[in-house]
This record gives C-alpha cells, structure tokens and sequence, in this order.
C-alpha cells in the first residue's frame, strides 16, 4: 500500500501513523521525524532546514524532495505510509515523478480535519520522547511515571516548534501551502476524509474502516497484518 496522511500539525498523523503500522505492513515515513533525526546527525541538508523548520516555516520544497525521494527509495517492499509529505502542491506533482520511475503512484491519501483551536491544545500540550520518539500529552495522553517515557524511561522534551507563537506560524503555513492538496488528491479520486477532533481510539477506528476496505478489494491480503492474527 502507497498511502498518505494528509492534515494540519496535531491533527494526529503520526499518533495514527503508530496504529497503522501496528495493523498493516506498511513502513511509516514522518518527513518531520526524518529532519528531525538528521538534525541530530547534523547532516548539510538538515542544517539547512532547521531556521525553516524552528519558525514553523516550511522547508524549501528542493531539499524535502531529496530527502523524501531517498527515504522513498529506500523502502524495500514499497508499502509505506507517508506523513507531512506532500506538503505542496510541487511536492505533490514531485513525488508522482518519483512513484512513476517505480511501481506505481499513490493509491490512498487520508486527510485528518481538525480545526485550528484543537491544534493548537493539542501542540503545546504535547510532550514527545527524544530517544524513541514516542508522543504523548500533559493532559489527554499522559504517561505512567510523570514526564518518563513509557518505552525507554527517558526524560520527555517539549518540542521547539510547539510554542503557542510558532504553532501559530505552522498553521498559516498548512492554511496557505497545504490545504490545496485536498483538491489536488480529491480531483484524482483518492481522497477520503474524516472528523479527526474526535477521540483518538474514534479516529482510527474510521482510519481502520477505510484501509479494511482497501485491502478487502485486494489480491495481497496477506499485508495486512490483521489477517494475520484474525480481525481486530
Ligand atoms: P512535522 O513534524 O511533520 O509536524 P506537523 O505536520 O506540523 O505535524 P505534527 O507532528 O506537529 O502533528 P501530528 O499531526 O503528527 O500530530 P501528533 O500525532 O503528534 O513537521 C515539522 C516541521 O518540519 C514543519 O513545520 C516544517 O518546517 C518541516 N517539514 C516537515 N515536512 C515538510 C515538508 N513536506 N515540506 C516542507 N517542510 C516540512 O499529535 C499531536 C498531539 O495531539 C499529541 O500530543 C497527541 O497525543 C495529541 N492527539 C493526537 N490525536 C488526538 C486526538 N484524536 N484527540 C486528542 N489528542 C490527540
Ligand atoms: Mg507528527
């Protein structure tokens, strides 16, 4: 399955991009967690984005491309999920140019609708594990041992981009440059959408729906994990 997840910051792309791949074997690739990591490595391209990315701006289509493309590249079996990627209208058109050299185009796009004061709850709320990239939120998602993360232990961080001023700027950013995928994607016939300011076992439940029924009407069943080990 070649998919993407479509939505403003917090709607939850990568929380249902978690449940997804505990479901079906797809890859998840999270552009944001991929410059994140090559922050960290210091990579040339990397240190590039980081003013973009620290005033929530996005990054210059030229150097996510590159750096998509090869994450894309790198996926074995092409199943993967795709989350903050496309995030323009060139990036959409780049990324068809890229499928097309492979096996095939984007076969299902999701797009989580949230509205602007939920995202905004939701970012700064946020507190994400710096080890294992783990997220969780001071109020909704809390983890067992205050400010640890379940996983690993490690102290959670808040990040840079979510203070009330810079979540501010990532959503003109989604309003101006991202929004006008949805058409982009509906046009190709693609599209499906769902109220993502519900409760996070609601919104994927519905994610499930669609996806089931996507490899319902499939040959290789056998990639969907759930029919591994019986449904649900
Ligand atoms: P990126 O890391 O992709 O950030 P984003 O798209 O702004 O999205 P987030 O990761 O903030 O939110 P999310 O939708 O994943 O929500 P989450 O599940 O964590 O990008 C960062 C930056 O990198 C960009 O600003 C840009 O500079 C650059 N960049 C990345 N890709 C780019 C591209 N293609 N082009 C150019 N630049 C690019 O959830 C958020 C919080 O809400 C959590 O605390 C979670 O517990 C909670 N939550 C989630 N779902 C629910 C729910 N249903 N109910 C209650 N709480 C919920
Ligand atoms: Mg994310």
């Amino acid at each position: 399955m070649r998919m993407v997840l479509l939505g403003a910051p917090g709607s939850g792309k990568g929380t249902q991009c978690g449940k997804i791949t505990g479901r079906y074997a797809v890859k998840h690739l999270s552009s944001g967690d991929i410059l994140r990591r090559q922050r960290k490595l210091k990579t040339q391209l990397a240190q590039k984005a980081a003013s973009y990315m620290d005033s929530g701006e996005l990054v210059p289509d030229d150097i996510i491309v590159r750096i998509m493309a090869a994450a894309i590249r790198e996926t074995s079996d092409g199943g993967f999920v795709l989350d903050g990627f496309p995030r323009t209208i060139d990036q959409a058109a780049e990324l068809d140019r890229i499928l097309e050299d492979a096996d095939g185009g984007i076969e299902i796009v999701l797009n989580l609708k949230v509205d602007d004061d939920t995202v905004m709850r939701r970012l700064t709320g946020r507190r994400v594990c710096p080890e294992c990239g783990a997220v969780y939120h001071v109020r909704t998602l809390q983890p067992k041992t205050a400010g640890r993360c379940d996983r690993d232990g490690a102290e959670l961080v808040q990040r840079t981009d979510d203070k009330p001023e810079v979540v501010a700027n990532r959503l003109q950013a989604y309003h101006r440059q991202t929004k006008p995928l949805v058409q982009y994607y509906r046009q190709k016939g693609i599209l499906h959408e769902m109220d993502a300011g519900r409760e996070i076992e609601e919104v994927t439940k519905a994610v499930f729906a669609v996806l089931d029924g996507f490899y319902a009407g499939r040959d290789d069943k056998a990639v969907c994990r759930c029919e591994q080990r019986g449904s649900q």
